[in-house]
């Protein structure tokens, strides 16, 4: 989806150090699945670091593993004590995430979750509830998993989605590339939800993708 990396990007980018060597495997890991195109950007995985800064959270879901990029950079500012449950579908994503967070794992700081998101956060809400929960993964499921962060949340907590203009599709330019009406129409219902949640305070980020950021308030 990161087709057109805009130069602002890679102006910050390149005013922080490199990634580390588990960041790169996983960029080249999903490069090598022909889906690097889908990891976060460095700028959009630092604004998601910043972001978690700011909530003291401890407690963290994410949706979406693929080969665990973004779940690196979680874990890099997320407390010695913290843990993160990543959800992925696929298992072979879920392998290869495995491998570059072998030591988070081992430390319990981190645990991969294969299956079918929806399915697996009924399970999931049993440990919450969470301070922090970060959407990427099945785009005509977003306002599910983004209901189930509402209620799975502590007030306080931080929601981010990302790819939330669906490049264009929700104010209806499908040309960079294709969504079905489903999609369209789950994130455009999300993305109202996020603003008319008197509960909420919501602001989405103009990256190129679309990243929604939501303050729990009570
Ligand atoms: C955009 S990628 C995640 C990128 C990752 N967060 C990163 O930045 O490195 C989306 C991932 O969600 C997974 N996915 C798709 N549908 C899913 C579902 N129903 N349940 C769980 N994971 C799913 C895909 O297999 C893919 O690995």
């Amino acid at each position: 989806m990161r087709k057109l990396k805009p130069k602002s990007y890679e102006y910050i980018e390149n005013l922080s150090s490199n990634e580390n060597q588990n960041q790169l495997k996983a960029r080249e890991n999903s490069e090598k699945l022909g889906l690097g195109a889908i990891s976060l950007s460095k700028a959009e995985a630092q604004i998601l670091q910043f972001q978690l800064l700011n909530t003291n959270a401890k407690k963290v879901v994410e949706i979406g593993t693929l080969t665990g990029l973004s779940a690196l950079y979680m874990l890099e500012v997320l407390p010695q004590d913290a843990c993160l449950w990543t959800l992925e579908k696929s298992p072979e994503h879920a392998q290869m995430a495995e491998k570059v967070l072998a030591e988070d794992i081992k430390n319990g700081r981190c645990k991969i979750v294969v299956g079918d998101a929806q399915e697996k956060l009924k399970e999931l809400s049993a440990q919450g509830p969470f301070d922090a929960v970060f959407i990427d993964g099945n785009k005509a499921a977003y306002l599910d998993y983004f209901k189930w962060a509402l209620e799975n949340t502590s007030a306080g907590a931080l929601i981010v989605a990302d790819n939330v203009f669906l490049a264009g599709a929700v104010w209806g330019d499908q040309s960079l590339q294709r969504f079905n009406d489903k999609q369209v129409r789950v994130v455009n219902e999300m993305n109202e939800l996020a603003f008319k949640s008197k509960n909420l305070k919501s602001v989405i980020l103009p990256t190129e993708e679309g990243l929604l950021i939501c303050k729990k308030l009570s």
